[in-house]
């Protein structure tokens, strides 16, 4: 349960963290086989404080590109605003290992560049890891990061910083040669070292297969429950879009609240029936 605190500054409740300890990357490597990870996406301190206390990891990811900025893909995101939101969501959470992604164009021309990237989204955010898109290719640059210091989440599966080469947002794995693909990319990645792989839009089969194969827990998105925890965007799981991909399930119908709500309140104004006595200050108390 938490309890609140009012910033006399801003005149809001915020949430009075209790001493406890940030999920580690030992403590999510331990989860494999076990208890499923929970892993939601956070842009901003607001929804880290309310997703916190029920996340074992939350990811600041690229897909801020569509929620927040209305941007057609992931393709244009860049370092300053991943840590921007990174250091927001940090800020917002004490319990879970908060990971940010690493932009397109900011680690894949070579692990010098990949390092720098990352160590600069550590330092500014005080976030735990990145997460980086790729296969086999990638494997060099995430043995490179661990062995300096930076723990890695890999991405396999549907990339979407990939769109451009991929031409769509299907899901992957419907072909042998597919399937071999993916797994030996899975296989390279996790024994790079990440201590963690997030499958996204990948057929049953192949995501249980690639969870037996590597000693790291999976995290599925669209990827099925055989996966070793699961990830979604927050937003889309909210109900926040009317439109979604197959692999989400609304968890609520934040769209048509908002719309109600707002239609509350242009009624409220202009009939006058807001602001209220409440919410006016008297001349006198
Ligand atoms: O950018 C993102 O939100 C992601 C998740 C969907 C896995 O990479």
């Amino acid at each position: 349960m938490s309890t609140y605190t009012l910033d006399s500054a801003t005149s809001r409740a915020t949430p009075t963290p209790t001493p406890t300890k940030r999920v580690t990357v030992p403590a999510v490597l331990k989860r494999k086989g076990g208890e499923p990870l929970v892993m939601l996406t956070a842009y901003t301190t607001r929804m880290a404080q309310l997703m916190d206390p029920h996340c074992d990891m939350l990811l600041v990811g690229d897909s801020l590109a569509q929620v927040i900025y209305g941007l057609p893909s992931t393709v244009p995101v860049t370092l300053e605003m991943m840590a921007a939101h990174g250091a927001a969501v940090v800020r917002g959470s004490y319990r879970a290992l908060v990971a940010i992604d690493m932009p397109f164009g900011t680690y894949e021309a070579s692990p010098e560049q990949a390092f720098a990237s990352a160590a600069r989204l550590l330092k500014e955010t005080g976030a735990a890891a990145v997460k980086l898109e790729g296969g086999a290719a990638m494997a060099p640059t995430v043995r490179f990061l661990i062995e300096r210091g930076i723990p890695v989440i890999g991405h396999v599966g549907l990339t979407p910083q990939a769109i451009n080469v991929l031409g769509g947002y299907g899901a992957r794995g419907r072909s042998d040669a597919e399937r071999a693909k993916l797994v030996a990319d899975s296989v390279a990645i996790a024994e790079a070292g990440a201590f963690a792989l997030v499958i996204e839009g990948v057929v049953e089969p192949i995501a249980a297969e690639i969870t037996q194969k590597v000693a790291c827990p999976t995290i599925g998105i669209g990827a099925s429950t055989t996966c070793d925890g699961q990830v979604l965007v927050t937003e889309d799981m909210l109900g926040l879009f009317e439109r979604t991909p197959k692999f989400v399930k609304k968890f609520d119908d934040l769209a048509g609240r908002i719309s109600a709500a707002v239609e509350t309140y242009a009624a409220d104004v202009r009939s006058r029936a807001f602001p209220g006595p409440d919410q006016v200050y008297a001349a006198r108390d």
